[in-house]
């Protein structure tokens, strides 16, 4: 299979210039690792222009089954790895390679609202893999949506609002738990977060990045952000929504009754509550669900594209594995 071929399926977003998301079916010519190798590299120039105008790329039919083939499709790309131990992700996960780790242990029922990853600390990702090895019997689905899309609407209906997050940008303000707790979609520890063994270098460490602090009694650790941007400038005429505040409005505890309580904007002042709430309801017309099926790899472009997880349910055992990289 010399040339890509794109496919059409339900419920894609017609972006004007664009298909969200790109979908690529292996025609049955690919058969080995090192073909589907030699084919990405052909095709990375069309592939990554693709990704680029569309935010994100679904290949079905290759043959990735396992944490080990689904590394040697990612790394084809040629993208520097980003690995899970050096950032700042507050997500519970297990390694199975040195790229490829578990997308997010959190349960079953609970859904992972939308976001793009890590955009609530200094350093994330540009690109992520996703690897379904095992989709779920019903649910699980990955939504994905156009973050320029929303923030074009939501600058339409509240300008005002849209400047001051393109002016001021924001500050996160999160809890890290003394020990791990894979009961919740960000219950990573201190340590593991931070990558320190105890709370002198977790200071030295936030202090580097910029952050405020302040420990509490049961031992966890709140801590504030600097400055990051709401709001980023592509260059190509599009800003997309860079930021975790539908998630964090809609998942993290204790902040859609209070959301000043983990996020302000840059200079400290409040959010108001009905630019959350739009940013959600506009979400869901820019969003796609992909519905996963078993061997299935996506590439979203994670300025682009925010994603979450549907809950799910079935005795099947769900196992996306993500692999993350910086460009
Ligand atoms: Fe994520």
């Amino acid at each position: 299979m010399q040339t890509i071929n794109y496919v059409k399926v339900p419920h894609q977003l017609d972006c004007g210039d664009s298909v969200f998301p790109s979908v690529v079916v292996n025609d049955g010519s690919l058969t080995t690792q090192q073909e589907c190798a030699d084919w990405i590299k052909s095709n990375l120039p069309e592939l990554e222009s693709k990704l680029r105008e569309s935010g994100a790329i679904l290949f079905r039919g290759f043959p990735v089954d396992s944490a080990e083939t689904f590394d040697e499709f990612s790394h084809s790309f040629g993208y520097p790895n980003f690995t899970y131990k050096e950032s700042l992700s507050n997500a519970v996960r297990i390694n199975y390679t040195e790229r490829v780790f578990t997308a997010n242990e959190a349960p079953k029922d609970v859904e992972i609202f939308l976001h793009h990853e890590m955009a609530q600390t200094p350093i994330s990702p540009s690109k992520l893999f996703f690897f379904c090895k095992s989709a779920a019997e019903k649910g699980g689905e990955t939504p994905l949506c156009r973050s320029d899309m929303l923030f074009e609407d939501l600058a339409k209906q509240m300008p005002d609002l849209a400047a001051d997050f393109v002016k001021k940008g924001l500050k996160y303000t999160t809890q890290m738990p003394a020990e791990d707790d894979p009961n919740s979609g960000q219950g990573r520890s201190w340590k593991s977060t931070l990558s320190v063994q105890n709370d002198t270098q977790a200071e030295q460490k936030l202090a580097e990045l910029g952050y405020s602090w302040e420990w509490l009694a049961d031992g966890s650790l709140r801590a504030t952000t600097p400055i990051l941007p709401a709001v980023i400038d592509m260059g190509n005429n599009k800003q997309v929504f860079y930021n975790q505040l539908i998630a964090a409005f809609m998942g993290w505890k204790g902040v859609r009754e209070n959301p000043s309580s983990a996020i302000t904007f840059g200079d400290g002042a409040d959010i108001p509550v009905e630019g959350l709430q739009l940013a959600v309801k506009l979400s869901e017309k820019y969003t796609f669900d992909l519905p996963w099926q078993d061997g299935d790899v996506a590439l979203v472009d994670n300025y682009m594209a925010m994603h979450g997880r549907r809950p799910f349910s079935g005795e099947r055992k769900r196992q996306v594995l993500v692999a993350l990289a910086i460009d």
